[in-house]
């Protein structure tokens, strides 16, 4: 049987099936597989099922040319080298749709958390300062309305699209900016600076890749209102993690939330976690476990398949198929 390298154990049903098909070995921890085990546990190994903290590059495609198929636990599959997977006929799978309201959940958390400063206040409760300063004051606290103020969507992709409907239902007007076109009612499609211009709230929805990386750099975030927020729960390399925390530290910006960073886990010097406006996350968009339990099957589903010698049922590359 061909053997298969599973890097996480993972909820769901559909894993169960997967021994009858392979020889299956599943990293048991603790922690993430380093990336130097991930080399040697992918030894003589045609399948691997990953997460989107393994990275895929092409020097370790080189190492394994015994690789047929990878199948990840993601929707976003820019931490594999899906151009050297291709050019090798590996088939890449993903797990779009089932996590599209979870995440679309967390982007208005992260918006709302961050336009009331619900971390900042939770944590002078529970400090102690309310209490001991007696501090209340019709300005303690203020934040920004959401209801009623206008929403910008970078990314008018399924997760973009639900936030928007989210959005519709807090009173705001909807922005959106897509690279190709898209007609969604209510919302209405514009430039990318123009939509920095005019929205209160700005939210990142989409993918990371060429065209996308720093899509969100100094002279853009330059444009956007000075008490805007900005939140993004697509991936930080979209946003120049540099220019925002000097924006945010001048009074250039209100508020962030932030799910992703360009490098995870963020380190603990960066310069957005000493700002009190910036609310953050540890990439957890889609966690719950009922979504996370859909995106395991569907990522065991893609292996299956792939063992069976079938397409896999979401596929990234269906191109390598083509050949
Ligand atoms: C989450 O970030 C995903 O890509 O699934
Ligand atoms: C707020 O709690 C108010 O009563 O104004």
């Amino acid at each position: 049987m061909p053997k298969v390298l599973v890097t996480h154990q993972l909820p769901g049903e559909q894993i169960h099936q997967l021994p009858d098909h392979c020889d299956m070995n599943v990293w048991m921890g603790p922690g993430l597989l380093p990336a130097a085990s991930l080399r040697d546990e992918l030894t003589d190994c045609e399948g691997l099922l990953c997460l989107l903290t393994d990275r895929i590059d092409k020097a370790l495609l080189d190492t394994h040319p015994q690789l047929r198929f990878i199948a990840s636990m993601s929707v976003g599959v820019d931490h594999i080298d899906v151009k050297a997977a291709t050019a090798r006929g590996i088939a890449v799978g993903n797990t779009p749709g089932v996590l599209v309201e979870t995440t679309a959940d967390a982007s208005f958390a992260l918006l709302l958390a961050a336009a009331r400063r619900l971390v900042e206040a939770d944590h002078f409760v529970r400090g102690g300062h309310w209490r001991v300063e007696n501090a209340w004051s019709p300005e303690f606290f203020t934040g920004k309305d959401v209801a009623g103020s206008t929403l910008g969507i970078v990314g008018l992709g399924e997760v973009g699209q639900a936030v928007a409907r989210r959005a519709a239902g807090f009173g705001m007007k909807v922005l959106a900016w897509n690279r190709s076109a898209r007609n969604v009612p209510g919302v209405e499609m514009v430039e990318l600076d123009d939509l920095l211009a005019d929205s209160d709230f700005v939210s990142i929805n989409v993918a990371l890749g060429e065209e996308t990386r720093n899509l969100i750099d100094a002279r853009r975030l330059g444009l956007m209102k000075r008490d805007a927020v900005l939140v993004n729960t697509a991936r930080g390399g979209i946003v120049d993690e540099v220019a925002l925390a000097e924006a945010l530290s001048h009074d250039r910006l209100a508020a962030a939330g932030l799910d992703v960073f360009e490098r995870e886990p963020v380190p603990d010097d960066h310069p957005l976690l000493s700002l009190p406006n910036v609310v953050t996350t540890p990439h957890i968009g889609s966690a719950t476990l009922a979504t996370r339990e859909k995106m395991a099957d569907m990522a065991a589903l893609n292996m299956l398949a792939a063992l069976g010698n079938e397409k896999m049922p979401n596929c990234v590359n269906p191109e390598v198929y083509q050949s």
